[in-house]
């Protein structure tokens, strides 16, 4: 069978390695993929958000599956776009992928749907927003209504800082007709954990939990970032949370949707706060997160194709999905200046040194070719993962595959995987 991937971060890249691994799978494409994904895919410089021409590809090729790696082309309504055409893609439609790319529908659904998440209040006014937050205490959570690649998010540790973030978001428009409304909510303290499952719109299945690291620096310093590293399992879930979260989030979610008239397919993820025990939800995503995808899909034992043409052909319910026993650490290897401003180019040194120790593999996010190098051409640039038989297995064995590898200007935390190992 013949595979698409849309996509080019590490989150694709590990979606493209799994399905490499697949019984089914003959040739897998990618587009516009990346310099590691290229070692497998024969990757396609087509944008992601080109419906027409992304079609067209599936139709000349006969490519027989495609699966959606970001969001914005599932809130664009790709999905729809395939399924028009009668093609066979991994995604939830449209008005699904709204629980991600409007966090109004997001807490409303919730809220009629008794899904626990924190007290909030939607404005459309920049002065009604600013009475209500100069009213509430801080900390407090602002929130811009549509997708701001992960930073229309303010978590203000005072009121100044909560109205500075409002001015931001409902005057100057930083991030465009997204600020049109914002969320102000609550703000949840506890400890994070992202859980993602696979649904075919009726069948559930959860993966195994994990837990990213949004800060850019140690300890959780300085500002959020797409990811700076994740590992899975993430212990604050613990099995009878999963059940817990499954029974109040993910079934009513799923649920609720399908009364509304909503089929929900593909991966959902639940961004959770944790706290004595009980589980709220922060945000969703109608996709994989990405570094979390990397130290997931590494655990992963069945066949990645088999479940993606069971959620497609909804028959999810058929096929036991299987996770390996051993931990999984990813760490991403970051440009100098990110989540700011980064130079791109840099020679990437040490890739070969650093996947041959055991249980490393290197996914690729931000890089190119230049001249038969492997150069930077993003912010976050790898995910050097690694497996273990624990957490402190893995994390060791992650961070010495990080120490083979050089480009000018590399930074990374050195803590990740902390939170777990000092519980
Ligand atoms: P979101 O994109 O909604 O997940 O928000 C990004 C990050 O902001 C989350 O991962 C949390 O760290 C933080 N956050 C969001 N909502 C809240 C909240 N209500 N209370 C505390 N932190 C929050
Ligand atoms: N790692 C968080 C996300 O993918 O949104």
């Amino acid at each position: 069978m013949k595979v698409l991937v849309i996509g080019g971060g590490g989150r694709e890249h590990a979606i493209v390695w799994k399905l490499a691994q697949s019984r089914h799978v003959d040739k897998i494409y990618c587009a516009p993929g990346n310099a590691g994904i290229a070692e497998t895919a024969e990757c396609i410089d087509i944008g992601i958000n080109n419906f027409d021409e992304l079609v067209n590809l599936v139709r000349y090729e006969w490519i027989d599956l495609t699966i959606v790696g970001p969001e914005e082309p599932l809130s664009r309504g790709i999905v729809d776009a395939f399924e028009r055409e009668g093609r066979k893609i991994v995604g939830p439609v449209k008005a699904a992928a709204q629980l991600e790319s409007s966090k109004v529908f997001s807490k409303e659904f919730m809220r009629r749907h008794r899904i626990p998440t924190a007290e909030y209040k939607v404005f459309s006014s920049y002065l009604h927003a600013e009475d209500y937050v100069r009213m509430k205490a801080a900390p407090i959570v602002i929130k811009a209504d549509g997708l701001a690649a992960g930073k229309g998010v303010i978590v203000a540790a005072t009121t100044e800082e909560a109205v500075q973030a409002l001015k931001r978001i409902m005057k100057d428009k930083e991030f465009g007709d997204a600020g049109n409304r914002v969320i102000v909510e609550e703000c949840l303290q506890g400890e994070e954990a992202s859980f993602m499952v696979f649904t075919d719109g009726s069948t559930i299945v959860p993966m195994v939990s994990s837990q990213d690291h949004k800060r850019v620096f140690d300890d959780d310093k300085g500002p959020n970032t797409g990811g700076m590293g994740a590992y899975s399992p993430a212990p604050v879930l613990t099995p009878e949370l999963e059940s817990v979260v499954m029974e109040k989030v993910l079934h009513p979610v799923i649920n609720g949707l399908r009364e509304e008239g909503i089929k929900y397919k593909g991966i959902l993820y639940a961004g959770l706060m944790i706290k004595d025990g009980k589980p709220s939800v922060l945000e969703f995503n109608c996709r994989m997160g990405d570094p979390e995808t990397q130290p997931v899909l590494a655990r992963l034992d069945t066949d990645l194709m088999d479940i993606s043409l069971a959620i497609a052909d909804e028959r999810l319910s058929d096929i036991k999905i299987e996770w390996k026993k051993d931990a999984a650490v990813c760490i991403v290897l970051a440009s100098g200046g990110y989540p700011g401003a980064y130079e791109k180019g840099k020679v990437i040194s040490g890739l070969e040194k650093a996947n041959g120790l055991e249980g490393v593999f290197v996914f690729h996010a931000g890089t190119a070719f230049n001249d038969g190098d492997v150069v930077t051409s993003g912010g976050r640039v790898l995910g050097v993962t690694a497996t273990g038989r624990d957490i402190k297995a893995a994390k060791e064995q992650a961070y010495k595959a990080a120490g083979q590898l050089h480009f000018e200007g590399v930074h990374y935390r050195k803590d990740i995987a902390d939170r777990a190992l000092n519980r």
